[in-house]
Order: structure tokens, then C-alpha cells, then sequence
């Protein structure tokens, strides 16, 4: 069965370069994976008296979303040297129930952009640690920082053609690890 994949913006401004990538890559690939592009504004603050079985209705729908698929994309910009309160919230939001996390044991592929010379590498890195600390495996190899990200989207799609071959790479490898290859060559068995 093709692959399902969610991928999350850590951004949920309406022009939001994260998002626009995403969007991009999600065309670029839909011949042979479904990517469901999930912006969390309908997501609380995480709260953890609110965090029951009856848990709000935008953070039940991120839970089943994670759930549903086989792998995760996630797209963060830098704020501050780190990872978007958002992402970092909702993150903490699918981290839960502990024991039960719809995140934990899932693959993540992550990348961050910036229209800054370092692409959110700090942002980057920091969102590994978190994903550490749930338990997400990642992809280690080839993880994305795109620099200069304004200068490379246009009508809110990214149109550098070596950064987007860059990204499906880093799908790819995602689709390796959870054994749901995609591409046509690899699909003899
Ligand atoms: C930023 N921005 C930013 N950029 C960066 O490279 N390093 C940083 O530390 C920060 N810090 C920062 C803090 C805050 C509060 C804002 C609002 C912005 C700029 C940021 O990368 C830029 O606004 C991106 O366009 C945000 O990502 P989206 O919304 O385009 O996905």
C-alpha cells in the first residue's frame, strides 16, 4: 500500500516558508506517497490538567493524525536559536500519554529553513534533542537546513530544484527505515 506520511509546520503564519515547503514537497511526491501537511493553530497550550482521555479536540486530531501515519516530516523555522513555541508545544502535546505517546517509535525526517546564512541549524539541532527525549528515531542522514529561504520560494512554493531532490532524499531515507519504500525501483517486492 503507498506510504501515508503527516508532515508538521512549526509555523502557523498564513505565508509561512516551513508550511510552503512542505506543501512543495508533498506535490512534488504524490504520484507515489500521501503527505497530509498538518499546521497546528488549532492546537492549545499543552496543559496538563487537560491532558485526560477527553484530551481537546485540536490535540486529539494531532494524536489520530501521527497515529494514522507511517512516518513523520517535520518542518521547523528558528526562533530565537530554537525550535517555534508551537512546534515545541506540540511536540509535547504527542509526547503523551507517556507509555502510550502517539509519537514514541516513530520515524521522523526533520528540516529547518531560515531566510538567515544558517537555515535554523540551532532550531535543528535543538529539534533533535526533543525528538531524542520522545523516543523518535530519526533520520540521521541527510538532515535539511536551507539558508536564504526567502530568496527561494515563489507563490508559496519552493522552487530550488537541488534543495527539493535534497528533501526527497531525505524522504526516501524515511521510507527506508520504516520498510514502506516508495519509489518505483524499489518496489519489486
Ligand atoms: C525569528 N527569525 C529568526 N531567524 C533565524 O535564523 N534565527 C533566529 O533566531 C530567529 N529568531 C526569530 C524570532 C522570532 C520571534 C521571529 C518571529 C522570527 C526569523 C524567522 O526565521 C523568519 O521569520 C521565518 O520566516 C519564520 O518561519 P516561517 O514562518 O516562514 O515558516
Amino acid at each position: 500500500s503507498r506510504p501515508t506520511l503527516i508532515a508538521l509546520s512549526g509555523s502557523i503564519r498564513s505565508q509561512s516558508f516551513s508550511t510552503a515547503i512542505l506543501h512543495t514537497l508533498a506535490e512534488k511526491l504524490a504520484d507515489r506517497i500521501d503527505i497530509r501537511v498538518l499546521t497546528l493553530e488549532n492546537v492549545p497550550l499543552y496543559n496538563q490538567d487537560l491532558d485526560t482521555d477527553e484530551a481537546p479536540a485540536g490535540v486529539a486530531e494531532l494524536r489520530q493524525a501521527i497515529k494514522d501515519a507511517d512516518g513523520v516530516i517535520i518542518a521547523s523555522p528558528e526562533y530565537n536559536h530554537g525550535i517555534s513555541g508551537v512546534l515545541k508545544n506540540a511536540l509535547d502535546w504527542a509526547s503523551r500519554p507517556m507509555g502510550k505517546a502517539a509519537l514514541a517509535g516513530k520515524t521522523a525526517f526533520t528540516l529547518s529553513s531560515s531566510p538567515g546564512g544558517v537555515g535554523g541549524a540551532r532550531a535543528h539541532a535543538q529539534l533533535n534533542e526533543t525528538l531524542a527525549a520522545i523516543g523518535v528515531r530519526q533520520v540521521l542522514h541527510p538532515q535539511a537546513v536551507i539558508p536564504a529561504v526567502h530568496e527561494k520560494i515563489a507563490e508559496g512554493r519552493l522552487t530550488d530544484q537541488r534543495i527539493l531532490n535534497f528533501l526527497v532524499d531525505g524522504v526516501d531515507a524515511l521510507l527506508k527505515d520504516i520498510e514502506k519504500p516508495g519509489s518505483a525501483d524499489t518496489q519489486e517486492d
